[in-house]
């Protein structure tokens, strides 16, 4: 495996997604108090800087959850739950924070534990999104960028739990 030699997507495409992505969940959530539910790992380096690009006046409270679905570049169904979020999301409104929505497994498991709640809304927003892939239909509210079919790796994405540190996102192929 090897790591493309520039980024699929920049620093400053990076920035400038997750300040449009920003400005939007700002409006939708202008008047609404919400818990933003970060998938870990992959989401980590997004939620946290789309987190401080949101308008500081917004109502928000964070949570986590980490699920595994991967193994190497493979998805599947067998999705875990490995961490649970400490609090209830009953009667609240969630926006789920990913990193890629690939076949889609993943955020129908992380979708069925917070319905299961009962919030009063869930919403869906990913940094990237790689439709050709899905298998579980799943629909994004709020998506950073769509890419083609390429196992991406950088800006929290992992491939065996590396290269997850690297600013920017590459191709690993
Ligand atoms: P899904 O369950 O197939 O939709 O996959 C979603 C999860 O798989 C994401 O949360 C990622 O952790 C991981 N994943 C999917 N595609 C990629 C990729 O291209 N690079 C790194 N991780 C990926
Ligand atoms: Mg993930």
């Amino acid at each position: 495996m090897k790591l493309s030699e520039t980024p699929l997507i920049n620093a400053a495409t990076l920035h400038a997604g997750i300040q449009s992505l920003a400005a939007e969940i700002s409006i939708a959530y202008s008047d609404t108090a919400f818990i933003m539910l970060t998938v870990l790992k992959g989401a980590l380096h997004f939620s946290s800087d789309l987190q401080r690009a949101l308008n500081p006046a917004l109502d928000i409270t964070s949570e986590f959850i980490r699920v595994r679905s991967y193994e190497g570049t493979e998805s599947n169904s067998r999705a875990q739950i490995l961490y649970k979020p400490e609090n209830s999301f009953a009667h609240k409104h969630v926006l789920i924070i990913e990193d890629i929505l690939d076949t889609g497994h993943t955020a129908s498991v992380v979708q069925n534990y917070v319905a299961n709640q009962k919030p009063a809304s869930i919403r869906f927003c990913t940094l990237l999104d790689k439709p050709d892939r899905r298998l579980v239909p799943v629909h994004a509210d709020f998506t950073g960028f769509t890419i083609d079919d390429h196992f991406v790796v950088g800006y929290g994405l992992d491939y065996n739990e590396q290269y997850r540190h690297l600013p920017e996102i590459y191709t690993l192929f």
